[in-house]
């Protein structure tokens, strides 16, 4: 166990980082609730740690760059990290203590195990570009819950496949923890908060905010009553006007199957992403609401 301490105008402060899984403490108080991260904390993680700590007796972060989910190509080497300032954030949003493990202890020699969940939920969208993915992404939180043992956990709309993903599984191996959706937390201009954003140029980052304002354009077509395709359409105009700007897909699909909509359902979802030069961004926002 390490104990990080920092100065905070002249009170000493400090909050318990588990490295080893042998040092996890399961007889703490209940209900325990798990907020997974890879670090890197902003606003959007600060939201589901202020959330856990409102419902629970205990709340945990985790914080791990999980290579299981990098593709070949993609940033598991240059991800950013920085683990006192996300000590310092966790505690003062009022977590408890930080699951912090090395690569070496997760996947130790030997580990020979993946949890997929099948079919199009994981075939589309997301899965489609970032082969594997979601594999990694079940393993690890898989993992998560079998070492941290939580009642509950705590996931982001922002990463909306992946929710649907853990929800899927959590269910299919009847893992007894509930999982907690957090609306997307965003920068005034709408773009929604993530670690990758600090990827993004100072001439870019004005620009970035074209996948919310897109769909925007797809809700507001749909209440002014157009069909899920002619409101795509307006949304994949906004889109088109940052030439910087790569569409990858922008979908309106059902809120938990993720295929796409003939005719409007409660709850039906934009789902967005793209590249900017050095940048992948995602999105996602209900766009019908009856
Ligand atoms: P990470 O990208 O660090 O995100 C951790 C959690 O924060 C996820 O549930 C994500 O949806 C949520 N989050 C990120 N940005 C948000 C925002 N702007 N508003 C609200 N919530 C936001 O997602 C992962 O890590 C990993 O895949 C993980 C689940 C930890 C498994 O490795």
């Amino acid at each position: 166990m390490l104990i990080l301490l920092r100065g905070f105008e002249n009170i000493l402060t400090f909050v318990k980082i588990v490295r080893d899984p042998a040092e996890i403490p399961l007889d703490g108080p209940r209900p325990r609730a798990l907020v997974p991260t890879m670090g890197f904390l902003h606003e959007g993680h600060i939201e589901l740690i202020r959330r856990a700590v409102a419902g629970s007796a205990e709340t945990v972060v985790s914080i791990f760059v999980n290579p299981l989910q990098f593709g070949a190509g993609e940033d598991y080497d240059t991800y950013p990290r920085d683990l006192e300032r996300d000590a310092a954030l966790a505690e003062e949003a009022g977590a408890d203590w930080i699951f912090h493990p090395d690569p070496e202890r997760m996947y130790p020699p030997g580990y020979a195990t993946s949890v997929r969940v099948a079919g199009p939920l994981t075939e589309r969208w997301e899965g489609e570009r970032r082969p594997g993915h979601f594999d990694g992404v079940a393993t690890v939180v898989t993992k998560l819950f079998g070492l941290v043992r939580p009642d509950r956990a705590y996931f982001g709309e922002k990463d909306y496949q992946q929710l649907q993903v853990v929800r899927r599984f959590t269910e299919d191996l009847n893992l007894g923890v509930e999982i907690v959706p957090v609306p997307t937390i965003r920068e005034p201009d709408g773009l929604a908060r993530s670690s990758r954003n600090v990827y993004l140029t100072p001439e870019l980052r004005p620009r970035a905010n074209v996948l919310y304002r897109a769909l925007r354009a797809v809700r507001e077509a749909a209440a002014g009553g157009a069909s899920p395709e002619q409101a795509r359409v307006m949304g994949e105009k906004v889109l088109a006007e940052v030439p910087e700007f790569e569409p990858e897909y922008l979908a309106v699909v059902h809120p938990e199957t993720l295929e796409p909509l003939q005719e409007w359902v409660p709850g039906a979802r934009g789902i967005v992403a793209g590249r900017f030069p050095a940048v992948r961004l995602i999105d996602n926002m209900e766009v019908w609401i009856p």
